[in-house]
C-alpha cells in the first residue's frame, strides 16, 4: 500500500479534499493508495475533527513541548516514518522544516503555497498581492526543498483578482482552486510510482 501522511495545523480543508478526491476516484483500488495518517501541530487543528470522522489515524505532535526545531522535526519524522510514506503532504502544516527533515523525504515531500511562486513566498500572501494591485492570484503545488516556498513547480491554478476583493474573499476564491489541483497532482504522481 501507498500510504499519504498528510500534515496540518488548522482546518484542514486541502486535506479534506485530497480524502474526499481518493474516496470518489477509489485510488485504494487505482493505486493501491491511501491516506494513512493525518498528524497535526495543533491540538485544536480543526481537520483533525474531519480525518477522525473518516477513520483516518490522527496524532498530535505540539512543536511548543520540543525544545528546538530540530527535535520537534525529528520526533515529527518518528511520527511520519511510522506509516512508511509514499508521500509527505504539507497541507496547511505552518511551520518551517529544518533541512535535515526536508532532506529526509527528498522526492516525496509536497506543500501547496497560496500564491503563484515564486511570487509572495511566507505569509499574508493574499493581503500582499491586493497591495501590489495584482490582477491575478493563485495557487501552487511544489515539491519542498530546504529552501522555504521554493523547489520544482508541480501545478498552479489561477484566479482574478476583483476590484472589491480583499484577502478573505481572495483567499476564499484560490482555495476552491487549491481543493482541485491538490488531489491531482498527488494522483499523478501516485500513477507514476
Ligand atoms: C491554504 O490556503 C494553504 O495554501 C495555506 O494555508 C491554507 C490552509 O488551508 N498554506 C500556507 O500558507 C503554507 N505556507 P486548509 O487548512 O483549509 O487546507
Amino acid at each position: 500500500m501507498k500510504n499519504i501522511v498528510i500534515l496540518i495545523s488548522g482546518g484542514g480543508s486541502n486535506m479534506a479534499a485530497i480524502v474526499q478526491t481518493a474516496e470518489r476516484e477509489r485510488w485504494s483500488d487505482k493505486f493501491g493508495a491511501r491516506v494513512a495518517a493525518v498528524l497535526s501541530n495543533k491540538a485544536d487543528a480543526k481537520g483533525l475533527v474531519f480525518a477522525r470522522e473518516k477513520g483516518i489515524p490522527t496524532a498530535v505532535l505540539d512543536h511548543k513541548a520540543h525544545a528546538t526545531r530540530e527535535a520537534f522535526d525529528a520526533a515529527l519524522m518518528t511520527a511520519i516514518d511510522a506509516q512508511q510514506p509514499a508521500l509527505v503532504v504539507l497541507a496547511g502544516f505552518m511551520r518551517i522544516l529544518t533541512p535535515g527533515f526536508v532532506g529526509h523525504y527528498a522526492g516525496c515531500l509536497l506543500n501547496i503555497h497560496p500564491s503563484l511562486l515564486p511570487a509572495f513566498t511566507g505569509l499574508h500572501t493574499h493581503r500582499r498581492a491586493i497591495e501590489a494591485g495584482c490582477k491575478f492570484a493563485g495557487a501552487t503545488v511544489h515539491q519542498v526543498t530546504a529552501e522555504l516556498d521554493h523547489g520544482p513547480i508541480l501545478a498552479q491554478a489561477v484566479v482574478p483578482v476583483l476590484p472589491q476583493d480583499d484577502e478573505h474573499t481572495l483567499a476564499a476564491r484560490v482555495l476552491t482552486q487549491e481543493h482541485l489541483i491538490y488531489p491531482r497532482v498527488i494522483a499523478d504522481l501516485l500513477q507514476k510510482m
